[in-house]
């Protein structure tokens, strides 16, 4: 790509952040989410650093006003009334003065915290503002392992599929049999107004969805109950790469703010947890799966899950299987990475997380592949997620096989990631 182009898809890029702008924090999209979204904007944050720092900063300051008292982040922040979305403030029930929902999302701020202060061109602005937001990404770290990792293996579970962000994923199609549907009050969705409902999850899988948040809401949000009170407990290895890889440039972060204390708990909770994703590795998949805490069993379900470890430091053999992984996907797939293995039957390249691509973990594996040395793949990556926004705009999430722009349109983080993948072109 020529440095114009690059210079003409970032200008494109940032109206779409401006028009997802609320002032303090940025909605993932018009519509189908209006409001604060944990992950997304932390990532979000990234690309609002390219022409703002002090906005960046706020995109995640926003998020952490939030934080429950007990150290957890929630994964949506409801600013203001919109009922647009389902399920909305009057379901979660989660008595917060502003309300929020009740699980939580992919701990990624600890990484994004860490990029935007390595690369502040105002450094005293970033000192300022990353010191205070260190003992706060501390407390949530503490937070997981205390309440999602009750026997200290490492390992944290995640108690809803909305948490781990790839809410429909083959990977809980198990694992979410042994959630009932009984109770489930009347609901109207939303979402199918704004996205096509062939690219959405089904209505079996809501009701399920639906099911785990009046049982939580039935335990008051007690997060000291919840993990063991839910039917659905899974260890999710891109969820806790996630968590591992932010604890690691936690630790590195406090330790260059001078705050030993919080770079030392980092470091253990990242070491440990490294070692304990062996238990996560599949040899015939060449990838992470899914551990069902519930049955003791690995899920087989070859997911871009198990692929997003190359995010954190894992052991070079397991980036070097991961990296072969990618190629493969790529002789099956037009567009990598898709959210599933296409050579699975339950394969489906326009159904959410059952196989489309999504910009957000493209960005995390390249990331983490290029740490680990393999450049060229992680080059194919942000290639084939540059020619998507070319072909098909700044779209939620795309059809590996035809490049199809599916769900939300003109996607915050999307947008935002894109401008990650051209800095410097
Ligand atoms: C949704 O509502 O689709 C979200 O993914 C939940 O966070």
């Amino acid at each position: 790509m020529t440095a114009s182009a690059a210079k003409d898809i970032i200008a494109r890029a940032v109206e779409v952040l401006k028009e997802n702008d609320h002032g303090d924090y940025t909605i993932p999209t018009k519509g189908l989410y209006p409001f604060q979204w944990n992950w997304d904007s932390c990532l979000t944050a990234l690309g609002l650093a390219h022409y703002d720092e002090a906005r960046a900063w706020t995109e995640i300051e926003t998020l952490f006003a939030h934080q429950w008292p007990d150290g957890m982040v929630p994964h949506i922040v409801f600013h203001v009334w919109n009922d647009g979305y389902f399920p909305g403030p009057e379901v979660w029930r989660t008595g917060r003065p502003t309300a929020t929902s009740g699980i939580t999302q992919p701990a990624v701020a600890g990484f994004a915290v860490r990029r935007l202060f390595d690369r502040a061109r105002d450094r005293k602005l970033a000192a300022e503002r990353a010191c205070k937001l260190l003992p706060k990404i501390d407390a949530w770290h503490r937070w997981f392992y205390e309440n999602r990792d009750p026997n200290g293996e490492g390992l944290v579970a995640i108690i809803h599929p909305w948490e781990s962000g790839r809410d429909n994923s083959i990977d809980w199609d198990q694992a979410f049999d042994r959630v009932p549907t009984e109770g489930v009050e009347p609901y109207i969705r939303r979402d199918i107004l704004h996205a096509d409902p062939a690219h959405r999850p089904t209505q079996a899988q809501y009701d399920r969805y639906l099911w785990l948040v009046q049982h939580f809401r039935g335990l008051g949000w007690d997060n000291a109950l919840l993990h063991d009170a839910s039917p659905f407990q899974i260890v999710d290895p891109g969820f806790n790469a996630i968590l591992i890889r932010a604890a690691a440039d936690l630790a590195d972060l406090a330790e260059a703010l001078g705050d030993t204390g919080i770079a030392k708990a980092n470091r253990a909770r990242a070491e440990k947890s490294i070692a304990a994703m062996e238990r996560l590795w599949s040899e015939a998949h060449g990838q992470y799966l899914c551990l069902d805490r519930l049955t003791g069993k690995l899920v087989d379900s070859a997911s871009v899950g198990g692929v997003l470890p190359a995010f954190a430091a894992i052991p070079q053999a397991r980036a070097a299987a991961i990296a072969a992984t990618v190629e493969r996907l790529a002789g099956k797939a037009r567009h990598i990475v898709p959210s599933h293995d296409p050579d699975d039957p339950r394969f489906d390249a326009k159904r959410y997380w059952r196989g489309p691509v999504w910009l957000v973990v493209n960005y995390m594996i390249a990331d983490g592949l290029l740490t680990a040395g393999h450049a060229e793949v992680a080059r194919r990556i942000t290639r084939s997620s540059l020619d998507l926004i070319t072909e098909s705009g700044f779209a939620e999430y795309y059809d590996s096989l035809t490049g199809e722009p599916l769900g939300g349109g003109r996607f915050t983080w999307t947008a935002a990631m894109v401008i990650e993948f051209l800095r410097g072109m």
